[in-house]
């Protein structure tokens, strides 16, 4: 069985043309004018682009003494019907737990996904379990990325000399460190201190965490990935004084990426002093939103290429799980939704304003995202012989963001009442239609796990240190006596 996608035009990360598509057992087989197929999908005044990656979600986390709200299955719908084929979740050890225990629990949590998925590994704590599981993690489980938090002191941040140690495994592996970069110590005593003042709402979220707290992180997570020989990859960067370390970094030769969330780009810290509670507490996130400053700084390095990729961060909660930290913010559990809305969004105030390209657009949610994380051309690629995940985008379709026609299982959007113009007419995951306009038709279980190789070539450390990599002997005619 066949399907064609005729009469479209084709948008990838680098050419638009017109062609038809034809899908066959779930991959692409022919690109090309007039084609024929058992099933024909009509794309006329459509745009024919790669499905979406999202590259950092978290389904069903264990986090802050809940879980998160949208699982594998509501998860991954709500993705689908935003154009998003494919997501990326962070497998979470408690501290002083096995990899491959952890690894286990995401397994059996994730077979009830939609579409397809894979894991990055947390470094929660660190020894020589962990330094022999990774190599484990990477060779045969196919997962080639560890995420590092800076932040969430006592519970899941590392220090220095732990993140230096998993850095330079990374290295060695052909993995790629990831860091929540956010000055944890720093944050911990704000929070206090706010507390202490009697700063107990949502705002003292914002407030214990500014953007300098992010910049400083971020660029002590660059020196130590410099320092181990290794590339990375910094997730929801906020602002504008990360997005300089990143900028920086690049330009002495590092690979070093940075990913905005639709969150940071399009809302921002005005949330936090709304009169309803609520409304606030629902938007605690981190690292928190911004003012409309770093929002510009995000917006030109997504169009200049210093940074590489949108995500959503999609890590939702109730609002009777926001409740739990009425009196104290620290309580709040941290995180947000987006994982439907993040293509829309981004076309809406990228594409329809003219801040991206359409190809542009397509690097960000989807090509990027697969070069970064070695999936590509399997995902992010409309090539013969690519996995069919394709979203049908049909550029004039309109709708007002709302809770009450949302996938996610929560009770509120934090994007309510948004207009956003630009929506897919199909969505496939590996050639099976889940989303034809309103209608979302998603097969649970469809999902499958997606491995990822280790990379070929890794980083290699600025010349700067790499002189003294190899420390040279030094000859001594004689040592002065000791004492005075
Ligand atoms: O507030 C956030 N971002 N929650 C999810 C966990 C994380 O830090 O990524
Ligand atoms: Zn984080
Ligand atoms: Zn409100
Ligand atoms: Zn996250």
């Amino acid at each position: 069985m066949s399907t064609v996608i005729k009469g479209g035009t084709i948008v990838t990360a680098d050419l638009t043309y017109k062609a038809d598509v034809k899908v066959e057992g779930g991959k692409i087989v022919e690109i090309g004018p007039d084609l024929s197929g058992d099933t024909v999908l009509d794309a006329a005044g459509c745009y024919v682009m790669p499905g979406g990656i999202d590259p950092h979600v978290h389904l069903e986390m264990p986090f802050m003494g809940t879980y998160s709200a949208d699982d594998f299955e509501s998860g991954t719908r709500a993705g689908l019907a935003g154009g998003t084929t494919m997501v990326v979740d962070f497998c979470l050890p408690d501290p002083g737990q096995s990899l491959i225990d952890a690894l286990k629990r995401w397994d059996n949590k994730s077979t009830r996904a939609n579409c397809d998925y894979s894991f990055h590994m947390s470094v929660t704590w660190w020894g020589e379990q962990v330094f022999d599981e990774m190599k484990t993690i990477v060779e045969e489980k196919g997962i080639n990325t560890f995420k590092h938090f800076m932040a969430y002191k006592g519970a899941l941040m590392v220090n220095d000399d732990e993140m230096f140690a998993s850095f330079q495994r990374c290295a060695a592996l052909g993995a790629l460190p990831l860091v929540h970069a956010e000055n944890g110590d720093v944050v911990a005593a704000m929070q206090q201190k706010l507390m202490d003042e009697g700063n107990n709402g949502p705002e003292g979220h914002a407030y214990s965490r500014p953007p300098s707290v992010e910049g400083e992180a971020t660029n002590r997570a660059i020196i130590i990935a410099d320092m181990a020989g290794a590339p990375l990859y910094v997730v929801h960067t906020s602002c504008e004084q990360s997005h300089e370390a990143i900028r920086r970094a690049r330009q002495n030769g590092m690979r070093v990426y940075g990913e905005p969330l639709i969150q940071h780009l399009t809302l921002d810290e005005s949330e936090y002093f709304n009169k309803d509670w609520d409304h606030s507490a629902r938007r605690v996130m981190s690292p928190p939103f911004r003012n409309r400053q770093h929002q510009d700084s995000l917006w030109a390095g997504l169009a200049s290429g210093s940074l590489q990729v949108v995500a959503t961060d999609h890590c939702a909660f109730t609002t009777d799980q926001k409740r739990t930290g009425i009196g104290d913010f620290r309580k709040i559990p941290n995180g947000t939704g987006g994982l439907e809305d993040r293509m829309p969004l981004l076309w809406t105030h990228g594409v329809n304003t003219g801040r991206l390209t359409m190809n542009e657009f397509v690097a960000v949610t989807s090509t990027n995202i697969a070069k970064i994380l070695n999936v590509y051309p399997k995902k992010g690629a409309i090539l013969v012989g690519a996995d069919a995940d394709i979203v049908v985008w049909d550029p004039k379709r309109s709708k007002t963001i709302s809770a009450k026609s949302q996938q996610s299982s929560i009770d509120y959007n934090v994007f309510e009442g948004k207009e956003v113009t630009g929506l897919p007419r199909y969505t496939l995951t590996r050639g099976v239609v889940a989303v034809e306009e309103a209608t979302v038709k998603t097969r649970e279980g469809h999902g499958q796990f997606v491995r990822r190789e280790p990379f070929a070539a890794v980083n290699k450390a600025l010349s700067t240190w790499k002189e003294i990599t190899a420390p040279r002997k030094v000859e001594r005619s004689g040592i002065p006596a000791s004492g005075v």
